[in-house]
């Protein structure tokens, strides 16, 4: 990541409750963080997200895949959307749609994941590492390529599985341990920079 911002400008896309958009916007209020949201954008209205953003004066957009004819047309407007914010680092927290190969192509954008990658991707990471039984599972901060939580891995914070857990229960104590890896590996990146090669990310002073 070269010529970054000084702070770093984000672009958080967000579908839901987005704590862990509230999480970077608490961090960012200390400047030596090193980024700041500039803009925050969705694909419905009405979201608790979308609010909390409004609540600290962030500028939002929403654009709905259903009021465009095409969902290359949605695509584009996304696209044309977050260009308009000039973002260092897209990060899609929560945000529940794909992105085209045009906006990955333009923002480096990365995504959180309420499982350790490459197991259980999609929709229901919880669910699914529940069912298989595993003892451990997490988040994974990935940068985001044309497939479904498959991209180069930037951070992963592993979360234990409890007896008597329940999707929900899981799910709550996952995105406790997601907002923090959240919050420390994107404030690493603002500051020190960010290199990936291949399927190797690195973050330091080293990759710039
Ligand atoms: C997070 O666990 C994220 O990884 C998943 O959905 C959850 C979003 O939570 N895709 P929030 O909207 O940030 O509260």
């Amino acid at each position: 990541m070269r010529g970054v911002n000084r702070p770093a400008r984000l672009v958080v896309l967000v579908s839901g409750s987005g704590t862990n958009l509230q999480a970077l916007l608490d961090a960012c209020t200390d400047p030596a963080y090193g980024a700041r949201v500039v803009a925050v954008g969705a694909d419905r209205d009405g979201i608790e997200g979308l609010a909390r953003a409004e609540r600290a004066g962030i500028p939002t957009f929403a654009r709905s895949v259903s009021d465009f004819e095409t969902r290359e047309g949605w695509d584009a407007a996304m696209t044309t959307l977050v260009e308009r914010f000039e973002p260092d680092v897209v990060v899609s927290a929560g945000f529940m749609k794909l992105l085209s190969t045009d906006f990955l192509a333009k923002f480096l954008t990365l995504n959180t994941h309420p499982a350790l990658c490459p197991a259980f991707p999609g929709m229901h990471g919880p669910r699914d590492a529940l069912e298989h039984g595993v003892k451990v599972t997490g988040a994974t901060l990935f940068v985001v390529d044309a497939g479904v939580d498959t991209g180069p891995i930037v951070a992963q914070v592993p979360v234990e599985v409890a007896e008597d857990d329940d999707v929900d229960s899981l799910h709550e104590r996952i995105k406790t341990a997601e907002r923090a890896m959240l919050v420390d590996a994107v404030g690493r990146i603002a500051r020190e920079g960010i290199t990936v090669d291949g399927r190797r990310v690195r973050i330091g002073t080293s990759a710039r």
